[in-house]
């Protein structure tokens, strides 16, 4: 576990004309992950990328390609997700009726296995497949798209699940509206990866991609 949180750029908020400089530009300013959401129009009310993009996008990547399944039914994705190159294949457990089961499936497929859990959701369950994950990714929006307002009521829940990792080596992760302002709260909590897009990207373009590296560094200092 890093003493500052890990900034992980969700590159819904990059110029989809331009991915693979959107990525070499985020990591040149110190991205060491790059959180690539991943919508069905299904589970989320938005379209985004299949396993062709992430694939396209792979050489791209030197980090970590966190990859998000917002997409229902999942098992039969994660093959093509995993061939693709992801290091971590992150589900939603509101996506499958056999969460065990689809965890399984990810770390069979060789990836690390992320689990989502909606603002709506409870962590009952978790304790019961503690052992077959390697991040629980936090939504504090409802998913589906970048830019929203943070749902404050997730901190207690971050803070039980911190309580409930302990000390195994599982990332906890937090998605959606993460600014200079909320950031900390996470981290206080017990948060080790912040996933941000409008805040990272503001202001910067691949162009101009020095407020990429003052924006990571802001959401970092805050924490600190
Ligand atoms: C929402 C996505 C997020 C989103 C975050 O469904 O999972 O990763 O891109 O965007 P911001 O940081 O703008 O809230
Ligand atoms: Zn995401």
């Amino acid at each position: 576990m890093s003493l500052t949180p890990i900034i992980a750029p969700s590159i819904l908020a990059a110029d989809f004309a331009d991915f693979g400089n959107e990525c070499r530009v985020l990591q040149d300013q110190g991205a060491h992950w790059i959180h690539v959401d991943v919508m069905d129009g299904h589970f989320v009310p938005n379209i985004t990328f299949g396993p062709q993009m992430c694939a396209a996008l792979r050489p791209h990547i030197k980090g970590v390609m966190d990859v998000h399944l917002m997409i229902t039914p999942v098992d039969p994705m994660i093959e093509a997700f995993a061939k693709s190159g992801a290091d971590i294949l992150t589900v939603h457990v509101e996506a499958g009726p056999h969460l065990h089961r689809t965890l399984q499936a990810v770390k069979a497929a060789g990836c690390k296995a992320g689990l989502a859990i909606n603002p709506a959701t409870g962590i009952e369950f978790v304790p019961q497949v503690l052992d077959l994950i390697d991040l629980i990714c936090v939504m504090t929006v409802n998913p589906g798209f970048g830019g929203q307002k943070f749902i404050h009521s997730q901190l207690d829940k971050i803070r039980a699940l911190r309580g409930l990792i302990g000390d195994r080596p599982i990332d906890l992760e937090i998605d959606g509206g993460v600014t200079v302002e909320t950031a900390p709260l996470c981290v206080a909590a017990g948060a080790n990866v912040l996933v941000a897009g409008s805040s990272v990207f503001k202001g910067g373009s691949v162009a101009n991609p020095a407020p990429y590296g003052v924006n990571m560094r802001d959401l970092q200092a805050a924490c600190a």
